[in-house]
């Protein structure tokens, strides 16, 4: 299953490009669904959200200096995740 495909549906989601923290809408699938939806999402939640309002308390803005998406050719389909180098330079606040 590509639940990360399901997440860019621009008819679900405006500028589904655009990463937006604050989504009012936001009916991702990124934990999955039904029956086998992700038994850790609400722990995954937590920890995500402290981990990006301690980032947010320290640095005024991160820039991306380059990166190179994470590629992986299944058959012939090519699915993006992550990156397999990532530098960023964070901007203290
Ligand atoms: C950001 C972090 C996480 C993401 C994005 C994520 C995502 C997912 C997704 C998409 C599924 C469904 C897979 C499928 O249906 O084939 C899943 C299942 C699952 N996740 Fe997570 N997960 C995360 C963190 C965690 C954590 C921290 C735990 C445990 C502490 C966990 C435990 C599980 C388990 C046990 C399942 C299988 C549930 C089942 O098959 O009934 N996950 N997760």
């Amino acid at each position: 299953m590509g639940w990360a495909a399901a997440n860019f549906d621009d008819t679900t989601f405006e500028d589904p490009l655009t990463l937006r923290i604050d989504r009012a809408q936001n009916p991702h699938v990124g934990f999955g669904a039904g029956d086998h939806a992700c038994l850790g999402a609400a722990h995954a939640r937590v920890v995500i959200r402290t981990l990006l309002s301690a980032l947010a308390g320290m640095v005024e803005r991160i820039e991306v200096v380059e990166g190179e998406p994470n590629k992986r050719d299944i058959g012939g389909l090519v699915r993006l995740g992550g990156f397999t180098r990532l530098v960023l330079t964070l901007h203290p606040r």
